[in-house]
């Protein structure tokens, strides 16, 4: 298949290109670079060294006999991604591009309205591309499991039965999104969800849980590597303690610790966007796959960490710190993820498993972590 993936040059969509790449499918990539200036602007880097655009396709063709054709430019103007679409009319496009952090959105006023105009207008100028150009195209984008926030009840996959006043229906389940940033992924949802509506768009809505680990097989060279943040703005929380780990300081969860979330291995990501890919929906279908294999509480993420940190020799202990965030801090969670194990996905690698090959690899850039440690414990306030 033809596969243009926007956000290219992301933590996920370089891991994909090589992933797709190898299954047998051309293709297209699209970054504006706006991650690494984001990054370097709040005083960070990736932990892993990532090379520029150039040497990573040099790099990629040394080792798939191929590399994708990539664009620079921004999806928010509309005449660039029209023009790309149009050209290549793609049999699925892979939105990633997005700006992806939640506490960039809520450093002020200017931060949150990039956020919103980056996000809400690149899906938008997405949609009436595909509507206008190339309308069998597949639109796999991707939103997050913080587009439901932490109801008290189950959370289904997108849409749920519910009988109110003796009537019933099926209606999308409620968002309570938890920051400025996962706002828009919820624009976002509306947006498509009216889009494959009036226009009979084919779509897929994932609602995909945190990624963890640094390395998939296809990484089998220095200059493949994915970036691995890890500073207070850019770093999960799994990526902090990891990192921390690494350079012996105190894991530092936010609050009580008991906010859960699901969360699934970088390789099982790839294998889940690589199943919604080859099984489109139909004409006008929109549908929601909630992407995540387990569930862990961040005081549970940070005790698996202390632990594979031992096994590598490493003494850290755990701090519950103040939270920066406005959220709850102990809730019910029970979300379903069933659509994708009915096309065949099947988990390989555990948070244990996957952790331990993040913390070896990542022993070899301590140097870069501990470089920029002082970026790790939070500065930016939710209620500020
Ligand atoms: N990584 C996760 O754990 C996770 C979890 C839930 C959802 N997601 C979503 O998955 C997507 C990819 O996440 P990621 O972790 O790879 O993020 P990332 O920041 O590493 O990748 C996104 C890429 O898109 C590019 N980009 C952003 N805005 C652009 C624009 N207007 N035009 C062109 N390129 C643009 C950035 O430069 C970046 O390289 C995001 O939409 C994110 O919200 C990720």
């Amino acid at each position: 298949m033809k596969v243009l993936i926007t956000g290219m040059d992301g933590y996920l969509g370089w891991t994909l290109s090589m992933y797709l790449t190898e299954r047998g499918h051309e293709v297209i990539g699209i970054d504006n670079f706006s991650r690494r200036k984001n990054v370097a602007e709040v005083g960070s880097w990736s932990a892993t060294p990532i090379k520029p655009m150039k040497e990573r396709l040099k790099a990629f063709k040394d080792v798939f006999g191929k590399e994708p054709i990539f664009y620079e430019g921004d999806l928010t103007h509309y005449d660039f991604t029209r023009l790309i679409v149009e050209n290549h009319k793609p049999d699925t496009i892979i939105h990633l591009g997005e700006q992806p952090c939640a506490p960039y959105s809520m450093i002020d006023v200017y931060h949150c309205n990039f956020t919103m105009m980056n996000n809400i207008l690149g899906t938008n100028n997405l949609l009436f591309a595909i509507h206008h150009y190339s309308p069998k195209t597949h639109l796999l984008k991707l939103g997050t499991m913080g587009e439901y926030g932490t109801p008290n009840i189950d959370i289904p996959e997108g849409f749920f039965e519910i009988e109110y006043h003796g009537r019933k229906d099926r209606l999308p389940f409620p968002r309570q999104p938890g920051s400025w940033y996962h706002q828009t992924k919820v624009h976002d949802s509306h947006n498509i969800l009216f889009a494959c509506k009036i226009w009979d768009l084919r779509s897929t809505d994932i609602m995909q849980g945190v990624v963890h680990g640094i390395k998939t097989p296809q990484m089998t060279d220095e200059r493949l590597l994915t970036r691995f943040d890890f500073d207070e703005m850019w770093g999960t929380a799994l990526n902090r303690f990891c990192a921390q780990a690494v350079i012996g300081h105190d894991l530092t969860p936010y609050g009580k610790g008991e906010q859960t979330r699901g969360y699934l291995a970088l390789r099982d990501s790839m294998q889940c966007l690589t199943l919604a890919t080859e099984n489109p929906p139909d004409e006008g279908e929109y549908r929601v796959f909630n992407q995540y294999d387990e569930c862990y509480s961040v005081n549970e993420l940070a005790e698996h960490v202390v632990k594979a940190a031992n096994d590598f020799g490493a003494e850290v202990k755990i701090w519950n710190v103040p939270n920066p965030r406005v959220e709850a801090e102990e809730h019910y969670y029970n979300p379903a993820n069933e659509n994708l194990k009915k096309l065949g996905f099947k988990p390989t690698h555990t948070l244990d498993q996957e952790l331990e090959i993040t913390l070896s690899e990542l022993m070899k850039y301590k140097d870069r972590i501990s470089a920029k440690k002082d970026r790790i414990l939070p500065t930016v306030f939710w209620r500020k």
